[in-house]
């Protein structure tokens, strides 16, 4: 086997047997895209429904489904117009152009991620950087739009951007969400679908795609009451965190602390986010991704991206491409809440009741009865109502600024009201939510996973993904292409199937080398039917880890299947 490194195998290993390869190949393809063939899909399947799982489902969160395409007054509330944009470099002979801040990153410069413009041409000008493709000389960095535009319909004016997040679809429902909940709060909601990003350049494979699938969920809480009750069942797991401090040193060696020293030591701002970023790190563990290939980069305040009060990008070392974020964790406060709020007119506050109502005192502006009586004599019932309901605010400006206040026609001055405190009960307040949101792509975790499951064997390929991940449970093989035991070879397929087993049937070619072609899809469990089978209804299952086989009957089939993928 030619010595390539792992992610050439990797890219190999998925054409091959179907994972996925480049989009539009038979035209020459398109950067940036990728097309996913059946094990690539069930891999991914697997992938999003174990996020389901770890996340959604076992605290009860919501999952929604929203458009990709979205008018661009969302984008403009919630920032993105303005902030979501990449520097580019292009090379004046060639007109390649490239991601300026990757380029240097690539040369060994550090933190190129909060360079500003200027900074990043400096930087350039300072090393001479040439074309790294034709050697020709690069023009001034300048930014790029990365949302993909279009129009809705016919209208020129109907400008539209295709999604860089699936967040927004989940802060423009909040209100809906909440009410479909039964205002039940905290309130987690989640996201899987895709997102498109026109990244400058990439040329990373699965790793930086141009359309791809986002795995995210918004979770709401109160930020005058943070605690999180759960934390307190991982407090003790030690996570790998490089915080903006060590940064600031020059220092990208991790401190390992638990999260409960995280939090106390407030290098987690929120006790959520130091939650999730715990189950996350157990997540990616149970994807077959060591602890010690793992760790969680704080983000600098000039990298964040602009709605985030703190930010740790969850990184996996890769082969080719080093450390690589696979997930974001953003404390985005109520930045995209507020912004909706103020642009849609929509309410977008809960109402969070006091353990027990208080009193609160309030001073307010009330009629005089005797002085309006006396000034507006017969219309004085209706100037009393007036006086009583006016916006206090309003009132009590006028008066200070202009001594006196018109309603209706009737000037009411200083001498018809009298200053009073009023107390009255307060049972809660409403309060705009908080919000920490964790984001996987999800193509980036199918590339991973395939990475550390890629072994050799006696020269043979296996890939070992963790088994509840592995795109198919059991191969079902006739040991040879004969009628009689291609139709067994079925029905066991059939019952399998009926079984809610993942399953398929493979005749073509050698007994060995479809052993060795499920190994490389990694199937955990492959089945083979043989003469005996017609006869005495034994089968043989063959382990993929160890290669060893064991004879069982067909009866005992399915929970042989089952025991197996319960067992740890
Ligand atoms: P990067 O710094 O690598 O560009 P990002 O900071 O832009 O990533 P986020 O905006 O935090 O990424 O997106 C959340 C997640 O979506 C990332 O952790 C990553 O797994 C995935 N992701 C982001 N951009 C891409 C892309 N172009 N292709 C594939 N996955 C992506
Ligand atoms: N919602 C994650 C991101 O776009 O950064």
């Amino acid at each position: 086997m030619k010595n390539t490194d792992k992610y050439e195998k990797v890219i190999e290993l998925g054409r091959r047997r179907g994972f996925f390869w480049p989009s539009y190949e038979i035209y020459g393809g398109a950067g940036g895209f990728l097309d996913f063939g059946p094990a690539g899909v069930a891999l991914k399947r697997k992938i999003e429904n174990k996020w389901r799982d770890f996340f959604l489902k076992r605290h009860g969160f919501l999952e929604i489904e929203t458009p990709i395409i979205t008018p661009e007054k969302i984008f403009r509330a919630s920032g993105h117009v303005e902030h979501f944009k990449d520097p580019m470099i292009e090379c004046k002979i060639c007109k390649r152009v490239f991601r300026a801040d990757h380029l240097l990153r690539d040369l060994g410069v550090k933190n190129t991620e909060s360079m500003t413009l200027t900074e990043l041409r400096n930087e350039f000008e300072t090393r001479g950087t040439v074309c790294p493709e034709c050697g020709g000389q690069l023009l001034e960095p300048r930014h790029m739009q990365t949302m993909f535009q279009t129009t809705i319909g016919p209208y020129t004016e109907a400008i539209a951007y295709g999604r860089p997040e699936a967040a927004q679809g989940i802060f423009v429902n909040f209100r809906r969400l909440f009410e479909v909940a039964r205002e039940q709060f905290p309130i987690g909601v989640g996201q899987v679908g895709h997102a498109l990003r026109n990244e400058i350049s990439p040329r990373q494979g699965p790793i930086r795609l141009r359309e791809f699938t986002i795995m995210e969920f918004e979770f709401f809480f109160d930020p005058e009451e943070p605690q999180c009750p759960l934390l307190k069942d991982v407090q003790d797991v030690e996570v790998r965190v490089i915080p903006i401090q060590s940064r600031k040193e020059k220092s990208e060696e991790p401190l390992q602390m638990s999260l409960r020293d995280a939090v106390d030591r407030k290098v987690i701002l929120v006790e959520w986010m130091a939650y999730f970023m715990g189950l996350s790190q157990q997540f990616i563990g149970e994807l077959g991704i060591p602890q010690d290939k793992q760790r969680f980069l704080e983000k600098l305040p000039s990298e964040r991206a602009h709605y985030s009060a703190q930010t740790f990008d969850q990184e996996i070392y890769l082969d080719r491409w080093g450390w690589t974020e696979i997930s974001g964790h953003a404390y985005r406060t109520s930045y995209d809440l507020s912004r909706h709020m103020d642009q849609s007119g929509v309410d977008n506050r809960v109402f969070r009741p006091y353990p027990r109502p208080v009193e609160v005192e309030e001073k307010r502006l009330v009629p005089d009865v005797d002085a309006i009586r006396k000034t507006f004599g017969d219309d004085f019932p209706k100037v009393m109502e007036l006086v009583g309901t006016v916006d206090q605010g309003l009132l009590e400006d006028a008066l200070t600024k202009k001594g006196s206040y018109e309603i209706d026609g009737f000037t009411i001055t200083q001498n018809h009201v009298k200053a009073k405190t009023l107390k009255r009960k307060e049972t809660g307040k409403r309060i705009v939510p908080h919000v920490v949101e964790p984001s996987f792509g999800a193509d980036r975790l199918v590339y991973s996973a395939m990475e550390y499951a890629y072994s050799i064997k006696e020269d043979r390929v296996v890939l070992g993904l963790p088994k509840d991940i592995a795109p198919f449970q059991v191969v079902v093989l006739p040991l040879l292409k004969k009628s009689d035991l291609v139709e067994k070879a079925n029905k066991i397929y059939r019952m399998l199937l009926e079984a809610k087993i993942d399953t398929y049937c493979d005749e073509v070619g050698s007994i060995g080398r479809r052993y060795a072609r499920a190994d490389e899809i990694g199937v955990p469990l492959a089945v083979t039917v043989d003469y005996e089978t017609l006869t005495d209804g034994t089968l043989t299952v063959r382990h993929r880890d160890t290669w060893k086989q064991v004879r069982i009957g067909q009866t005992n089939l399915i929970s042989h299947t089952w025991d197996f993928f319960d067992s740890k």
